[in-house]
């Protein structure tokens, strides 16, 4: 009896601890589908402004899977992170670091603005103001057949050193790389 009783209650703690921990490890085992996305030709992108792209993040579910990429030539004046095959072209993610609202490219004030809590980028997307708590998103390009192409995001620190793509609000300075740690994925990167 007190076995049976002890069976029926470690069920029933099993039945609402296990939908909660699931929830709270499944993004850990999220993977982002990406694949390389032609976004123009070298011309129609310069050094001094950004070009505004529309990508597909999520395939198959129409306008919702799109996204916003702010696109530019790389500026070795200003873009001081090493050079490699795949930073000859600045893709920025729209989506802002503090809760994920997408952010705007004002050309004027040559600032990233954030309309939901006033978060503020620079123009090489580093945290200008506000409560953001690490620089905008990137995304890997290439040229591949004269054509400027878009691949898998990443997350940057303020050194700008390339992490695997983290959620918003997780920080990437100091012992932030620790306290989030990478979601496991197996999906070939760059
Ligand atoms: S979501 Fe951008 S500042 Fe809060």
């Amino acid at each position: 009896m007190n076995l049976w009783a002890n069976g029926v209650g470690g069920i029933a703690a099993a039945a609402f601890t296990l939908p909660a921990l699931g929830f709270a490890i499944a993004p850990i085992f999220k993977r982002e589908p990406w694949s390389w996305q032609a976004i123009g030709t070298p011309d129609d992108f310069t050094d001094a402004t950004y070009e505004t792209k529309v990508i597909t993040l999520t395939p198959g579910i129409g306008e919702a899977g799109n996204s916003i990429a702010y696109v530019r030539k790389r500026n070795p004046a200003i873009d001081t992170e090493p050079e490699d095959q795949y930073n000859h072209y600045v893709a920025l993610s729209s989506r802002c670091m503090h809760l994920g609202c997408p952010v705007r490219f004002v050309a004027a004030a040559e600032r990233f603005i954030c309309p939901c809590h006033g978060g503020v980028y620079d123009f090489r997307g580093m945290v200008a103001g506000g409560p953001p708590v690490r620089p905008l998103d990137r995304f890997y390009t290439r040229l591949n057949n004269g054509l400027v192409e878009i691949g898998p995001r990443y997350s940057v620190n303020d050194e700008l050193q390339r992490f695997s793509p983290r959620l918003p609000g997780e920080p990437l300075n100091g012992i932030g790389q620790y306290l989030y740690p990478a979601q496991f994925d197996t999906s070939k990167k760059p």
